[in-house]
């Protein structure tokens, strides 16, 4: 929102956008941010990402993703703990930047996308409709909470 005043000031301006920022802050906090609680994403998508995990990163993690000698578990208590309240946007980074951690940064977003789906199916978050998204702000707009809260939809 662009106001144009006789003030003249950058001084409207800026308070019209601090006002405006507020204002979409409460509407993201009315829905209550999404979480991994929701289902964000498919059982078909975490069939793909299946795939990917068994061929790049089991190896590491351990073929039931409860890690090995080499990497850390990633559907245990240690996990959700070490992510809780990040945002899946955090957690799709940490993969795509650093991952496979013998070949880094080779995921394409839409494999990142399929190989987390694939993380939360097994750790038994709920699928459902919607295909876990590539897009980084939406992704930031899905919480990973270690516990379900009150007021969560399902
Ligand atoms: C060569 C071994 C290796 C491979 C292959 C590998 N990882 Fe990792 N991974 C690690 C190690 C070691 C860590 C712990 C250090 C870190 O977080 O960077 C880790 C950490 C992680 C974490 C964060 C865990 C935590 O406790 O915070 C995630 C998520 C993850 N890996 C996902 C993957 C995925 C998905 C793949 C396949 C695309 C993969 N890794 C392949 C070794 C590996």
């Amino acid at each position: 929102m662009k106001i144009t005043s006789v003030f003249g000031s950058g001084l409207v301006t800026a308070a019209m956008g601090a006002f405006s920022a507020v204002g979409s802050y409460a509407a993201v906090t009315a829905q209550d941010l999404k979480s991994q609680w929701n289902g964000v994403f498919t059982v078909e998508q975490a069939g793909r990402g299946e795939a990917l995990y068994t061929d790049k990163c089991s190896v590491c993690h351990g073929a039931e993703l409860r890690g090995t000698e080499m990497a850390p578990g990633l559907i245990d208590e240690v996990f959700s703990a070490k992510w809780n309240d990040q945002t899946l946007a955090d957690l799709f980074g940490h993969i795509r930047r650093t991952m496979p951690q013998n070949d880094p940064g080779t995921l394409s977003g839409q494999q990142g996308a399929d190989v987390l789906a694939f993380v939360l199916h097994k750790a038994n978050y709920p699928a459902g409709t919607q295909e876990l998204p590539t897009d980084i702000d939406m992704l930031k707009m899905i919480k990973f909470l270690a516990s379900r809260k009150p007021g969560a939809e399902k």
